[in-house]
Protein backbone atom coordinates (compact mmCIF):
# COMPACT_ATOMS: atom_id res chain seq x y z
CA UNK A 1 0.00 0.00 0.00
CA UNK A 2 1.20 3.36 -0.53
CA UNK A 3 2.69 5.23 2.40
CA UNK A 4 1.70 8.16 1.64
CA UNK A 5 -1.67 9.63 0.68
CA UNK A 6 -2.78 10.66 -2.86
CA UNK A 7 -4.39 14.10 -3.72
CA UNK A 8 -7.89 13.55 -5.08
CA UNK A 9 -7.50 12.28 -8.17
CA UNK A 10 -10.04 9.42 -7.12
CA UNK A 11 -12.29 11.99 -6.00
CA UNK A 12 -14.87 11.55 -8.63
CA UNK A 13 -16.25 13.40 -11.80
CA UNK A 14 -17.54 16.56 -11.53
CA UNK A 15 -20.12 18.88 -13.39
CA UNK A 16 -17.34 21.48 -13.97
CA UNK A 17 -13.97 21.81 -14.36
CA UNK A 18 -10.53 24.30 -15.34
CA UNK A 19 -7.63 23.16 -16.18
CA UNK A 20 -5.02 25.84 -15.96
CA UNK A 21 -0.73 25.06 -17.13
CA UNK A 22 1.74 27.73 -16.65
CA UNK A 23 4.77 27.91 -16.48
CA UNK A 24 7.80 29.29 -13.76
CA UNK A 25 9.03 32.55 -15.32
CA UNK A 26 12.97 32.70 -14.82
CA UNK A 27 13.32 35.06 -11.63
CA UNK A 28 14.52 33.65 -8.66
CA UNK A 29 11.60 34.48 -6.41
CA UNK A 30 9.75 32.16 -8.65
CA UNK A 31 10.60 29.25 -7.19
CA UNK A 32 9.99 30.43 -3.45
CA UNK A 33 6.52 31.95 -4.47
CA UNK A 34 5.33 28.61 -5.92
CA UNK A 35 6.51 26.45 -2.98
CA UNK A 36 4.67 28.49 -1.07
CA UNK A 37 1.65 28.21 -2.81
CA UNK A 38 1.96 24.35 -3.05
CA UNK A 39 2.10 23.99 0.60
CA UNK A 40 -0.85 26.01 1.22
CA UNK A 41 -3.03 24.89 -1.61
CA UNK A 42 -4.91 22.39 0.84
CA UNK A 43 -5.84 25.56 2.55
CA UNK A 44 -7.11 27.00 -0.30
CA UNK A 45 -9.60 23.86 -1.36
CA UNK A 46 -10.72 23.93 1.97
CA UNK A 47 -11.47 27.45 2.57
CA UNK A 48 -13.24 28.04 -0.99
CA UNK A 49 -14.68 24.93 -0.51
CA UNK A 50 -16.04 24.83 2.97
CA UNK A 51 -18.81 26.90 2.56
CA UNK A 52 -20.71 24.66 0.09
CA UNK A 53 -20.42 21.37 0.97
CA UNK A 54 -22.35 19.80 -1.76
CA UNK A 55 -20.22 21.56 -4.49
CA UNK A 56 -16.97 18.75 -3.89
CA UNK A 57 -14.23 21.31 -4.70
CA UNK A 58 -10.61 19.76 -5.15
CA UNK A 59 -7.97 20.41 -7.29
CA UNK A 60 -5.03 18.22 -8.40
CA UNK A 61 -1.80 20.12 -8.84
CA UNK A 62 0.61 18.14 -11.31
CA UNK A 63 4.22 19.24 -11.75
CA UNK A 64 6.27 19.11 -15.06
CA UNK A 65 9.87 17.75 -15.81
CA UNK A 66 11.81 20.39 -15.90
CA UNK A 67 9.84 22.90 -12.86
CA UNK A 68 10.17 19.55 -11.13
CA UNK A 69 14.05 20.22 -10.26
CA UNK A 70 13.87 23.34 -9.51
CA UNK A 71 11.09 23.18 -7.25
CA UNK A 72 11.41 19.46 -5.07
CA UNK A 73 15.23 19.33 -5.01
CA UNK A 74 16.54 15.81 -4.88
CA UNK A 75 15.08 12.54 -6.13
CA UNK A 76 13.32 12.34 -9.17
CA UNK A 77 9.96 10.24 -9.87
CA UNK A 78 11.04 7.56 -11.68
CA UNK A 79 9.04 8.30 -14.65
CA UNK A 80 8.65 11.68 -14.97
CA UNK A 81 10.24 13.57 -18.78
CA UNK A 82 8.83 15.87 -20.81
CA UNK A 83 5.92 14.35 -22.75
CA UNK A 84 7.42 13.35 -26.27
CA UNK A 85 5.54 14.40 -29.21
CA UNK A 86 4.24 11.58 -31.64
CA UNK A 87 4.98 11.81 -35.54
CA UNK A 88 2.30 9.04 -36.98
CA UNK A 89 -0.53 9.47 -38.97
CA UNK A 90 -1.59 12.37 -37.10
CA UNK A 91 0.97 14.64 -34.52
CA UNK A 92 0.41 14.52 -30.80
CA UNK A 93 1.85 17.71 -30.13
CA UNK A 94 4.20 18.32 -27.03
CA UNK A 95 4.05 22.03 -25.43
CA UNK A 96 5.40 23.68 -22.15
CA UNK A 97 3.84 23.89 -18.93
CA UNK A 98 5.50 23.35 -15.53
CA UNK A 99 2.47 23.05 -13.41
CA UNK A 100 -0.94 21.85 -13.72
CA UNK A 101 -3.84 22.87 -11.59
CA UNK A 102 -6.54 20.55 -12.35
CA UNK A 103 -9.65 22.11 -10.44
CA UNK A 104 -13.23 20.25 -10.10
CA UNK A 105 -16.47 20.81 -8.60
CA UNK A 106 -20.17 20.57 -8.99
CA UNK A 107 -20.45 24.25 -10.04
CA UNK A 108 -18.57 26.60 -12.07
CA UNK A 109 -18.19 29.06 -9.11
CA UNK A 110 -16.18 27.07 -7.25
CA UNK A 111 -13.72 26.32 -9.45
CA UNK A 112 -13.46 29.85 -10.62
CA UNK A 113 -13.04 31.20 -7.04
CA UNK A 114 -10.35 28.43 -6.79
CA UNK A 115 -8.61 29.29 -9.82
CA UNK A 116 -8.84 33.21 -8.77
CA UNK A 117 -6.57 32.26 -5.64
CA UNK A 118 -4.31 30.75 -7.35
CA UNK A 119 -3.54 33.26 -9.91
CA UNK A 120 -3.48 35.93 -7.02
CA UNK A 121 -0.65 34.10 -5.45
CA UNK A 122 1.67 33.30 -8.37
CA UNK A 123 0.29 35.07 -11.29
CA UNK A 124 3.69 37.64 -11.46
CA UNK A 125 5.97 34.74 -11.12
CA UNK A 126 4.54 32.55 -13.88
CA UNK A 127 3.25 32.75 -17.42
CA UNK A 128 0.01 31.00 -18.47
CA UNK A 129 0.22 28.00 -21.18
CA UNK A 130 -3.33 27.29 -20.94
CA UNK A 131 -6.39 28.12 -19.48
CA UNK A 132 -9.65 25.88 -20.13
CA UNK A 133 -13.32 25.78 -18.80
CA UNK A 134 -14.81 22.74 -18.83
CA UNK A 135 -18.55 21.73 -18.55
CA UNK A 136 -20.43 18.54 -18.50
CA UNK A 137 -22.82 18.37 -21.29
CA UNK A 138 -25.89 16.95 -20.60
CA UNK A 139 -25.40 12.97 -20.04
CA UNK A 140 -21.66 13.06 -19.72
CA UNK A 141 -21.53 13.56 -23.03
CA UNK A 142 -18.74 15.08 -25.48
CA UNK A 143 -19.14 17.72 -27.82
CA UNK A 144 -19.15 14.42 -30.90
CA UNK A 145 -22.39 13.50 -29.15
CA UNK A 146 -21.25 10.50 -27.62
CA UNK A 147 -21.28 9.46 -23.69
CA UNK A 148 -17.55 9.93 -22.55
CA UNK A 149 -16.22 8.38 -19.80
CA UNK A 150 -18.12 4.74 -19.40
CA UNK A 151 -15.52 2.56 -19.17
CA UNK A 152 -13.16 4.22 -16.56
CA UNK A 153 -12.46 1.95 -13.86
CA UNK A 154 -14.02 1.83 -10.37
CA UNK A 155 -13.08 1.31 -7.22
CA UNK A 156 -10.08 -0.81 -6.18
CA UNK A 157 -9.06 -1.15 -10.43
CA UNK A 158 -9.15 2.78 -10.06
CA UNK A 159 -6.62 2.64 -7.25
CA UNK A 160 -4.49 0.34 -9.16
CA UNK A 161 -4.29 1.24 -12.07
CA UNK A 162 -3.55 5.29 -10.63
CA UNK A 163 -2.00 5.30 -7.52
CA UNK A 164 1.74 5.04 -7.67
CA UNK A 165 3.29 1.60 -4.52
CA UNK A 166 5.93 -0.44 -4.25
CA UNK A 167 7.40 -0.01 -7.83
CA UNK A 168 8.42 3.50 -6.87
CA UNK A 169 8.40 3.84 -2.69
CA UNK A 170 9.82 7.11 -2.14
CA UNK A 171 7.28 8.44 -4.59
CA UNK A 172 4.62 6.38 -3.58
CA UNK A 173 0.68 7.71 -3.22
CA UNK A 174 1.85 9.66 -6.36
CA UNK A 175 0.29 9.44 -10.04
CA UNK A 176 1.39 10.78 -13.45
CA UNK A 177 -1.23 12.85 -16.05
CA UNK A 178 -1.28 13.41 -19.38
CA UNK A 179 -3.11 16.53 -20.82
CA UNK A 180 -4.55 17.01 -24.26
CA UNK A 181 -6.57 19.74 -25.71
CA UNK A 182 -8.25 18.28 -28.53
CA UNK A 183 -10.10 20.83 -31.20
CA UNK A 184 -12.96 19.20 -33.12
CA UNK A 185 -14.24 20.09 -36.60
CA UNK A 186 -17.74 19.04 -35.80
CA UNK A 187 -19.27 20.16 -39.08
CA UNK A 188 -17.04 17.25 -40.78
CA UNK A 189 -17.81 15.23 -37.68
CA UNK A 190 -21.90 15.63 -38.40
CA UNK A 191 -21.23 15.36 -41.93
CA UNK A 192 -20.47 11.15 -41.09
CA UNK A 193 -23.15 9.25 -40.91
CA UNK A 194 -24.07 7.87 -37.16
CA UNK A 195 -23.75 4.02 -38.22
CA UNK A 196 -19.92 5.51 -39.16
CA UNK A 197 -19.52 7.61 -36.08
CA UNK A 198 -20.65 4.92 -33.74
CA UNK A 199 -18.03 2.22 -35.96
CA UNK A 200 -15.36 4.66 -35.32
CA UNK A 201 -16.28 4.75 -31.15
CA UNK A 202 -17.33 1.71 -31.17
CA UNK A 203 -20.02 2.15 -29.28
CA UNK A 204 -23.84 3.05 -29.87
CA UNK A 205 -24.45 6.79 -29.86
CA UNK A 206 -27.61 7.17 -28.34
CA UNK A 207 -27.57 4.80 -26.01
CA UNK A 208 -23.82 4.08 -25.34
CA UNK A 209 -23.74 0.23 -25.54
CA UNK A 210 -20.78 -1.36 -26.61
CA UNK A 211 -21.03 -2.30 -30.11
CA UNK A 212 -20.19 -6.49 -30.33
CA UNK A 213 -16.77 -7.19 -31.33
CA UNK A 214 -17.33 -8.43 -34.91
CA UNK A 215 -19.23 -5.17 -35.75
CA UNK A 216 -16.43 -3.15 -34.10
CA UNK A 217 -13.52 -1.61 -36.91
CA UNK A 218 -10.19 -2.42 -36.26
CA UNK A 219 -9.57 1.34 -36.18
CA UNK A 220 -12.34 1.60 -33.46
CA UNK A 221 -10.97 3.87 -30.63
CA UNK A 222 -12.05 1.54 -27.98
CA UNK A 223 -9.86 -1.22 -29.84
CA UNK A 224 -7.06 0.47 -29.99
CA UNK A 225 -7.16 2.02 -26.20
CA UNK A 226 -7.77 -1.11 -25.05
CA UNK A 227 -4.37 -2.37 -24.29
CA UNK A 228 -2.95 -5.53 -21.72
CA UNK A 229 0.23 -6.38 -20.55
CA UNK A 230 2.44 -9.49 -21.25
CA UNK A 231 -0.07 -11.80 -19.02
CA UNK A 232 -3.40 -10.58 -20.84
CA UNK A 233 -4.41 -7.91 -17.94
CA UNK A 234 -5.87 -4.91 -18.91
CA UNK A 235 -3.75 -1.70 -18.29
CA UNK A 236 -6.66 1.38 -17.77
CA UNK A 237 -6.04 4.99 -17.34
CA UNK A 238 -8.75 6.72 -15.47
CA UNK A 239 -9.98 9.93 -17.66
CA UNK A 240 -11.97 13.09 -16.56
CA UNK A 241 -12.64 14.55 -19.94
CA UNK A 242 -14.57 18.03 -20.06
CA UNK A 243 -16.02 19.15 -23.23
CA UNK A 244 -15.31 23.49 -24.02
CA UNK A 245 -15.61 25.48 -26.50
CA UNK A 246 -16.66 29.12 -28.09
CA UNK A 247 -19.58 28.98 -30.25
CA UNK A 248 -19.39 32.70 -31.12
CA UNK A 249 -15.68 31.66 -32.38
CA UNK A 250 -16.62 27.96 -34.01
CA UNK A 251 -14.60 26.49 -30.75
CA UNK A 252 -15.66 23.07 -30.13
CA UNK A 253 -13.45 20.95 -27.82
CA UNK A 254 -12.69 18.04 -25.59
CA UNK A 255 -9.75 18.34 -23.01
CA UNK A 256 -8.30 15.09 -22.88
CA UNK A 257 -6.99 14.28 -19.34
CA UNK A 258 -5.75 10.79 -18.14
CA UNK A 259 -4.39 9.33 -14.83
CA UNK A 260 -2.08 6.33 -14.58
CA UNK A 261 0.73 5.21 -11.98
CA UNK A 262 3.03 5.02 -15.20
CA UNK A 263 2.89 7.40 -18.54
CA UNK A 264 3.83 4.36 -20.22
CA UNK A 265 0.02 2.85 -20.40
CA UNK A 266 -1.40 6.51 -21.65
CA UNK A 267 2.18 6.55 -24.27
CA UNK A 268 1.20 3.35 -25.70
CA UNK A 269 -2.81 4.44 -26.16
CA UNK A 270 -1.42 7.40 -27.72
CA UNK A 271 0.84 5.64 -30.34
CA UNK A 272 -2.12 3.38 -30.77
CA UNK A 273 -4.06 6.33 -31.60
CA UNK A 274 -1.78 8.53 -33.65
CA UNK A 275 0.41 6.20 -35.45
CA UNK A 276 -1.76 3.03 -35.53
CA UNK A 277 -2.01 -0.84 -34.23
CA UNK A 278 -0.47 -1.90 -36.57
CA UNK A 279 1.29 1.22 -38.21
CA UNK A 280 -1.21 2.53 -40.33
CA UNK A 281 -4.38 1.61 -38.70
CA UNK A 282 -5.06 4.53 -36.44
CA UNK A 283 -7.76 6.13 -34.76
CA UNK A 284 -10.18 7.91 -37.45
CA UNK A 285 -10.92 10.01 -34.35
CA UNK A 286 -8.05 12.27 -35.22
CA UNK A 287 -9.43 12.82 -38.75
CA UNK A 288 -11.69 15.37 -36.91
CA UNK A 289 -10.00 16.34 -33.74
CA UNK A 290 -6.66 18.16 -33.38
CA UNK A 291 -4.04 17.87 -30.27
CA UNK A 292 -3.39 21.66 -29.69
CA UNK A 293 -1.46 20.51 -26.47
CA UNK A 294 0.38 17.76 -24.40
CA UNK A 295 2.06 17.92 -21.51
CA UNK A 296 3.12 15.35 -18.68
CA UNK A 297 3.04 16.07 -15.19
CA UNK A 298 3.76 14.23 -12.19
CA UNK A 299 1.18 14.47 -8.87
CA UNK A 300 3.09 14.16 -6.11
CA UNK A 301 1.31 12.79 -2.88
CA UNK A 302 -0.60 14.99 -1.16
CA UNK A 303 2.38 15.43 2.20
CA UNK A 304 5.05 16.25 -0.55
CA UNK A 305 2.87 19.32 -1.54
CA UNK A 306 2.32 19.79 1.86
CA UNK A 307 5.85 20.11 2.75
CA UNK A 308 7.03 22.13 -0.59
CA UNK A 309 8.10 24.61 1.12
CA UNK A 310 10.56 23.02 3.21
CA UNK A 311 11.88 21.32 0.07
CA UNK A 312 15.06 23.66 -0.34
C1 LIG B 1 -10.75 13.88 -28.86
C2 LIG B 1 -10.42 13.24 -27.80
C3 LIG B 1 -11.19 12.06 -27.26
C4 LIG B 1 -12.54 11.82 -27.30
C5 LIG B 1 -13.64 12.71 -27.85
C6 LIG B 1 -12.75 10.54 -26.67
C7 LIG B 1 -13.98 9.93 -26.52
C8 LIG B 1 -14.18 8.68 -25.97
C9 LIG B 1 -15.46 8.02 -25.90
C10 LIG B 1 -16.77 8.61 -26.40
C11 LIG B 1 -15.27 6.82 -25.32
C12 LIG B 1 -16.33 5.73 -25.05
C13 LIG B 1 -16.94 5.82 -23.69
C14 LIG B 1 -16.00 5.52 -22.56
O1 LIG B 1 -15.71 4.37 -22.25
O2 LIG B 1 -15.51 6.49 -21.99
C15 LIG B 1 -13.86 6.71 -25.01
C16 LIG B 1 -13.26 5.65 -24.41
C17 LIG B 1 -11.93 5.56 -24.09
N1 LIG B 1 -10.97 6.47 -24.42
FE1 LIG B 1 -11.25 8.21 -25.39
N2 LIG B 1 -11.54 10.03 -26.27
C18 LIG B 1 -10.55 10.93 -26.62
C19 LIG B 1 -9.21 10.79 -26.43
C20 LIG B 1 -8.62 9.73 -25.78
C21 LIG B 1 -7.21 9.61 -25.53
C22 LIG B 1 -6.15 10.62 -25.96
C23 LIG B 1 -7.03 8.43 -24.85
C24 LIG B 1 -5.77 7.79 -24.31
C25 LIG B 1 -4.56 8.25 -24.45
C26 LIG B 1 -8.33 7.83 -24.68
C27 LIG B 1 -8.56 6.65 -24.02
C28 LIG B 1 -9.78 6.03 -23.91
C29 LIG B 1 -9.99 4.77 -23.22
C30 LIG B 1 -8.93 3.95 -22.47
C31 LIG B 1 -11.35 4.46 -23.34
C32 LIG B 1 -12.08 3.24 -22.77
C33 LIG B 1 -12.01 2.09 -23.73
C34 LIG B 1 -12.75 0.87 -23.17
O3 LIG B 1 -12.32 0.37 -22.13
O4 LIG B 1 -13.75 0.47 -23.79
N3 LIG B 1 -9.26 8.64 -25.24
N4 LIG B 1 -13.22 7.86 -25.43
Amino acid sequence: MPSSDSQAIESGLTRSAIFLVVSLKPAADSVAQVQALLADMGALVRGVGFRIPDGQLSCITGIGSQAWDRLFPGPRPRDLHVFQQIEGVHRAVSTPGDLLFHIRAMRADLCFELATHIMSRIGTVVTVEDEVHGFKYFDDRDLIGFVDGTENPTGQDRHDATVIGDEDPAFAGGSYVIVQKYLHDLAKWNGIPVEQQERIIGRRKLNDIELADEEKAPYAHNVLTVITDENGEQLEILRDNMPFGRPGSGEYGTYFIGYAKTPSVTERMLRNMFAGDPPGNYDRLLDVSTAVTGTLFFVPPAAMLDNAADAG
